[in-house]
């Protein structure tokens, strides 16, 4: 990742010293030579160098004379136990800490190695010191190796977070050649956007091949139900239900992935990343009920009673179980639903109602108006409309949005 950004870097125009105790990679990169096989890589080392915007050395107070900019690239490998393993990044700060000592103008630190939340302050910061001589941003890179040159050239994400906006506006202006929007943020979020990216990757790969095995084994072309799911860029492919909220529920979701676990089962199949679908969402929903729990409000105005906005259909309701926990546990709530009646309610949805909450005639506030003012405290379970959200806004009350995990 350093070989690559270093070279980049220059082809974009700047002056760029290499860093890397591997003489190896030192000698190949001065040579206008690539360290290892990455397509396209060869060819721009070699412009660069002839150009005389890219060297390399493995001396760290050499590179940083003269230097504006450090761009930390080392390794961060993983440990036994699953945490990432800091030691080059600790050592390689401990240098530039030592390397900064002489150095006149105030030296940006942007690192660009993966690391979980909280490592660039805890381990970077700390190691330089504090931010005294150096501002520290993280700048995650995103780039796959063997379209690495591409993917950096094409960034379709630059991330760069941190608390000193100069420094961060300094680190996002070296790539203001490549057509890409800055997203600036927090040096923990920066952190944990990688990671999130890195995740999501993974569970569609997961996903895939699990869709693909149950599809094998039942005879179905897998390619096919893949490429026809990708062809919903509304609902499937897309930025649809990415939004962190409340638990799902509601009359499909949860049935036709119970449905999903027994046609494995009978199969024979282990698919452990669906299995875990309806566990994740039972562990979120009681996370949501134990928020609800903690909060100081006597008298609870719960906003929302079916399984999403916009319905009245109440099955495997999310908003329902919450209630029913808190009523099993004595908490004061009355609840407002926008689109549920009482009178209009009949069959499976009055009967999942009344079996969970056979109170639930005289829980049911009349008007939002009356939810509100009875209430001390707001618990949305669903995103309000405008005017009711303007209603509850007015109101004053303390909130908890649950459908967009918020309190205030
Ligand atoms: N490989 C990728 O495609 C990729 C993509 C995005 C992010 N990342 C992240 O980037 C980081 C680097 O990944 P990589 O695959 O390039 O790792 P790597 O191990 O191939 O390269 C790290 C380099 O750092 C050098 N180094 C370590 N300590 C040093 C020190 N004190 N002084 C000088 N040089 C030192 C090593 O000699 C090595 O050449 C990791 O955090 C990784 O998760 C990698």
């Amino acid at each position: 990742m350093g070989c690559v950004t270093a070279a980049c870097l220059a082809w974009l125009g700047h002056r760029v010293v290499g860093v890397d105790r591997d003489e190896y990679k030192v000698r190949a990169v001065n040579a206008g030579e690539s360290p290892f096989h990455e397509p396209g890589l060869p060819e721009m080392l070699q412009q660069v160098h002839e150009a005389g915007r890219l060297s390399a050395t493995t001396e760290m107070g050499q590179a940083l004379a003269g230097a504006s900019v450090v761009l930390v690239c080392v390794g961060t490998p993983s440990e036994p136990d699953g945490r990432l393993n800091v030691d080059q990044l600790r050592r390689v700060s401990a240098e530039i800490a030592a390397a900064v000592e002489s150095h006149e103008a105030p030296l940006v630190v942007a690192v660009r190695s993966t690391t979980f939340p909280g490592t660039c302050e805890e381990v970077v910061l700390e190691s330089l010191g504090g931010a005294g001589k150096a501002a520290v941003v993280a700048n995650p890179e995103f780039l796959r190796e063997g379209a690495a040159v591409r993917d950096f050239l094409e960034p379709s994400l630059l991330v760069v977070g941190g608390s000193d906006p100069k420094a961060v506006r300094t680190v996002a202006s070296l790539y203001s050649a490549l057509n890409v929007e800055p997203t600036l943020t927090t040096l923990r979020a920066a952190e944990l956007i990688k990671h999130a990216c890195n995740a999501f990757h993974a569970v569609k790969i997961g996903f895939a091949n699990e869709m693909g095995t149950l599809a094998r084994a039942m005879g179905i072309d897998a390619g096919e139900v893949m490429e026809t799911l990708k062809k919903d860029d509304r609902l499937n492919a897309s930025g649809a239900y990415l939004r962190p909220g409340f638990a799902f529920g509601g009359a499909c979701l949860p049935k036709d992935l119970r449905a999903i676990g027994f046609g494995a089962e009978m199969l024979g199949l282990r698919l452990p990343l669906l299995e875990s679908v309806l566990p994740s969402n039972s562990a979120h929903l009681a996370r949501a009920i134990e928020q609800v729990q903690a909060l100081p409000g006597r008298r609870l105005g719960v906003y929302g009673l079916a399984f999403k906005e916009d319905t009245d259909d109440l099955r495997e309701s999310p908003a329902v179980a919450m209630l029913e926990r808190l009523a099993a546990s004595g908490r004061e709530f009355r609840v407002y639903a926008p689109h549920v009646r009482m009178e209009s309610i009949f069959g499976a949805n009055l009967s999942f109602l009344l079996g969970a909450l056979p109170e639930i005639r005289t829980q049911m506030a009349g008007s939002l108006g009356e939810l509100v003012e009875w209430a001390d405290q707001i618990v949305l379970t669903q995103p309000p409309g405008a005017s009711d959200a303007a209603e509850i806004a007015a109101s004053r009350k303390p909130l908890c949005e649950l459908y967009r995990m918020r309190s205030h």
